[in-house]
C-alpha cells in the first residue's frame, strides 16, 4: 500500500532534484556508438531483453513494480522507465502500450512523476475497454508497457493567480500530478479542487487530498457523488451553484477542466465565459453531433483515393471505417499525431462546433468532422 504521506514526501524529494537539472544523461562513449552502428536494434534488442525486460537500444519501455487498487475497478501502477522514456512534465499524459490478445493497443494516461525514473498511473476500468480492463484486472508485476512520448499542456498558471481544478472521474488523474508538484514546491496561491464520482467508492486519492488540504489553508478540496449519496462527500452535479458556493463567480480564477467530454463541455459553458482563462482537455471521445446530417466527399490527395464520409463523425473514426489507418495518439484533440494538411473544404471542430474553411491549413482528424467536400492531404 502506497501511504498518502510517502507520495507526499517522495514527490517533494523528485521536484527537488527533477526539476533543478538533476537529471542529466551522460554523453555517448565512442565505443557504444561504433557497437550500435554493427549490430542492428532488433538483434541487440532481442539478446537486451533476455537480460533485462526493459533494455532496449531505442525503444521506450517501462516495467510494471508496484501495483493496488486505488477504488472500485481502478488500479494504480507504478511504472519504472528505462533510459528512453522522456519525463512528463506535471499535467502531461503519455501513452502506455500493451499487447493485448496478440494485437497491440495504445492508450492515454496522466502519470505523477515518482523518484528514480518511476512514474505511477491511474487507470479506471471503463465497460468494455480493451487497455483499462487489462491494466485494471491482468497487469501484473513484471510486465513491460510501451511508452510514448509525453504530450499535452495542462499547466497551473505561472503568475500565482488562484486556480480552480474542476475533474470529473479519471479526470482527477493530471489534477492529483499538478496538485502534488504545487504543494512539494510549497504552495502559495489559492487552489480549489472540485471532483465529481458516481459513486462513493469510485473516489481516489480520498486521504491524501485531505492531508494535503489540512496541511495547505490554501488549498481547498470539495469531493461529490453524483448518484449514490454518502455523508463523507457532497452530493450533486457540477451546476452554477455548486461552482458559486466553491468560487466568486463574479470574478472566477483560472479554471482548468478534465474529464468525459460531456464533462468538459458543461464545464467549458459554466467557466468559460467567466474565468480569467480556462483549459480543459476530455478523457473519452465526442459524442456524435447531431443536426449534421449527410455524407460529405473526402479526396485524399496522396493517395488518389475518393470516399464517401458520414459529416456527424469526427474524420479519424470515418476514415477508420473505411478501412484506412491514418496515424493517431489521444483520439481527443491533445497529442497532434493526427495532425494532417487541408488543402481544399470546411470542416467542423466536433469539440466546439467552430467551423474553419481556411483552405490550406493542418487539421487533427480526430476531432474534426467535414462540413462539406474535402481534399486531405493524406
Ligand atoms: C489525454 C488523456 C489522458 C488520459 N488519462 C487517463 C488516466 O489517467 N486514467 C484513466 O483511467 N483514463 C485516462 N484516459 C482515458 C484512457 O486513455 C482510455 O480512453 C480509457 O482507459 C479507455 O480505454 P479502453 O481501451 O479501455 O477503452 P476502448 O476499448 O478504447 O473503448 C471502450 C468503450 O469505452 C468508451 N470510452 C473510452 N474512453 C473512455 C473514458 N475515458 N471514459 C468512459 N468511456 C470511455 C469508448 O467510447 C468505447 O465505447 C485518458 C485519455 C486521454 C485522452
Ligand atoms: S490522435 Fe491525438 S490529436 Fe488526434
Amino acid at each position: 500500500m502506497i501511504a498518502p504521506e510517502m507520495y507526499i514526501h517522495m514527490y517533494r524529494h523528485l521536484y527537488a532534484s527533477a526539476y533543478s537539472g538533476g537529471m542529466h544523461t551522460a554523453p555517448v562513449p565512442l565505443a557504444r556508438r561504433a557497437w550500435t552502428a554493427l549490430v542492428p536494434d532488433h538483434v541487440f534488442d532481442f539478446w537486451a531483453e533476455r537480460v533485462s525486460p526493459t533494455w532496449s537500444r531505442r525503444r521506450p519501455l517501462a516495467r510494471v513494480v508496484a501495483r493496488e487498487m486505488a477504488a472500485d475497478d481502478t488500479v494504480t501502477l507504478v511504472l519504472a522507465a528505462n533510459r528512453h522514456v522522456r519525463l512528463p512534465a506535471p499535467g502531461q499524459h503519455l501513452m502506455v502500450g500493451a499487447e493485448i490478445d496478440g494485437r497491440r493497443v495504445a492508450r492515454s494516461y496522466s502519470p505523477t512523476l515518482l523518484p528514480g525514473r518511476r512514474v505511477s498511473i491511474t487507470v479506471k476500468a471503463v465497460p468494455g475497454g480493451r487497455m483499462s480492463r487489462h491494466l485494471v484486472q491482468s497487469a501484473r508485476i513484471g510486465d513491460v508497457l510501451t511508452i510514448g512520448e509525453p504530450f499535452g499542456t495542462l499547466a497551473l498558471p505561472v503568475d500565482e493567480a488562484p486556480v480552480l481544478l474542476l475533474a470529473g472521474g479519471s479526470g482527477i488523474t493530471p489534477m492529483i500530478a499538478l496538485l502534488r508538484a504545487e504543494t512539494a514546491r510549497g504552495i502559495t496561491r489559492a487552489i480549489t479542487l472540485a471532483c465529481w464520482v458516481r459513486t462513493p467508492g469510485e473516489a481516489c486519492f480520498v486521504d491524501e487530498l485531505r492531508t494535503l488540504a489540512e496541511a495547505h489553508p490554501s488549498l481547498r478540496v470539495h469531493i461529490a457523488t453524483t448518484r449514490a449519496a454518502d455523508p463523507r462527500f457532497a452530493h450533486g452535479r457540477l451546476d452554477a451553484a455548486t461552482l458559486a458556493a466553491l468560487v466568486d463567480a463574479g470574478s472566477l480564477p483560472h479554471a482548468i477542466a478534465c474529464g468525459s467530454a460531456d464533462f468538459v463541455a458543461h464545464a467549458r459553458a459554466l467557466c468559460e465565459p467567466h474565468a480569467a482563462s480556462f483549459q480543459a482537455e476530455a478523457f473519452s471521445p465526442p459524442a456524435a453531433q447531431p443536426g449534421e446530417e449527410g455524407e460529405a466527399e473526402i479526396r485524399l490527395a496522396r493517395s488518389g483515393t475518393t470516399l464517401r464520409v458520414p459529416r456527424n463523425q469526427p474524420l479519424l473514426v470515418a476514415l477508420e471505417a473505411a478501412g484506412l489507418r491514418p496515424a493517431h495518439g489521444c483520439r481527443m484533440g491533445i497529442c497532434n499525431t493526427c495532425a494532417c494538411g487541408k488543402s481544399a473544404g470546411t470542416t467542423r471542430d466536433v469539440l466546439t462546433g467552430a467551423r474553419d474553411p481556411e483552405p490550406a491549413t493542418a487539421l487533427r482528424l480526430c476531432v474534426n468532422a467535414a462540413a462539406g467536400d474535402l481534399v486531405l492531404d493524406l
